[in-house]
């Protein structure tokens, strides 16, 4: 069975809802398309206009403005929004560089995406029943030139173990991804094909994610009612590689 072919798992299982997915990558446009088919009133939230109105479009979405480095900003979503029943969050910003050549700025910047700026919506927007964070596999398996992430990564599991506390009984969990051709790769050109085949053939699951894997782990994490304080490795076993 092929990612694409993955069943519907929850047919209607979100109608009357409304979620909010900020990021408009790939796993993002898989994630709010995914949520629209079950049923959810779906807003993808970013900072290029452009790109959150081609996300919206392609996922059946209404897009939003919103910088997770900036608090002002986030402030502003939250009260445009007001009550949202599901949050996701996929904005990343990384900083894969060499220990030497990492400063303070990208570090701020790689922690606003994924752990500051999720924090302070948490603390803002009224959200009813799940945050989904997004963790990484560098986290568990570090390697050279990727401090930022795998620090800003760890950090994700935490957070959504602390959440998960002072929000209760809204659900805060984190998902964990292993390389997945979101789109994020396509900077590495000519090379991106090679770099994904070596990832599959180390992975135990001989092959690497695509958007449609991680969508339905996060509507597992949004309609499983006992899941809180947890962190989902969707990483094909990555950290075992
Ligand atoms: N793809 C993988 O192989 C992989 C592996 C491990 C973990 N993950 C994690 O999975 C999640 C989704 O990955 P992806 O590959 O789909 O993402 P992606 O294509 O890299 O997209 C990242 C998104 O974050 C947005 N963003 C960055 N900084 C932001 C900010 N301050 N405020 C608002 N938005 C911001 C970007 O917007 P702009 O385009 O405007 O910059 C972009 O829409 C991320 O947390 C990523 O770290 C992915």
């Amino acid at each position: 069975m092929t990612s694409e072919q993955l069943p519907e798992q929850f047919p209607g299982q979100l109608s009357g809802t409304s979620v909010l997915v900020l990021g408009t990558g790939g796993i993002a446009v898989a994630t709010a398309r995914r949520s629209a088919r079950a049923g959810a009133r779906v807003v993808v939230a970013g900072r290029s206009p452009d790109k959150v109105a081609a996300a919206a479009q392609a996922a059946g979405a209404t897009g939003e403005q919103v910088d997770l480095a900036d608090e002002a900003s986030i402030t502003a979503l939250a009260g445009r929004l007001g009550v949202v029943d599901h949050v996701v969050n996929l904005a990343a910003a990384p900083a894969n560089v060499a220990l030497d050549r990492l400063d303070h700025a990208s570090l701020v910047r790689a922690f606003d995406a994924k752990v500051f700026g999720p924090a302070l919506l948490a603390g803002r927007l009224r959200i009813t029943t799940s945050l989904t964070l997004f963790s990484g596999f560098i986290a568990w398996r570090p390697a050279a030139e990727r401090v930022a992430m795998a620090t800003a990564n760890g950090a994700v599991a935490f957070l959504a173990q602390a959440l998960a506390v002072e929000l209760a009984p809204v659900r805060v969990n984190a998902i964990s991804p292993g390389v997945v051709d979101s789109g994020s790769w396509d900077g590495l050109g000519e090379r991106k094909e090679a770099f994904l085949r070596s990832a599959a053939a180390a992975n135990p699951a001989r092959r690497t994610g695509t958007p449609e894997d991680l969508a339905a782990a996060v509507l597992f994490a949004m309609t499983n009612p006992f899941l809180t304080a947890a962190t989902l490795h969707v990483d094909g076993g990555a950290r075992f590689a």
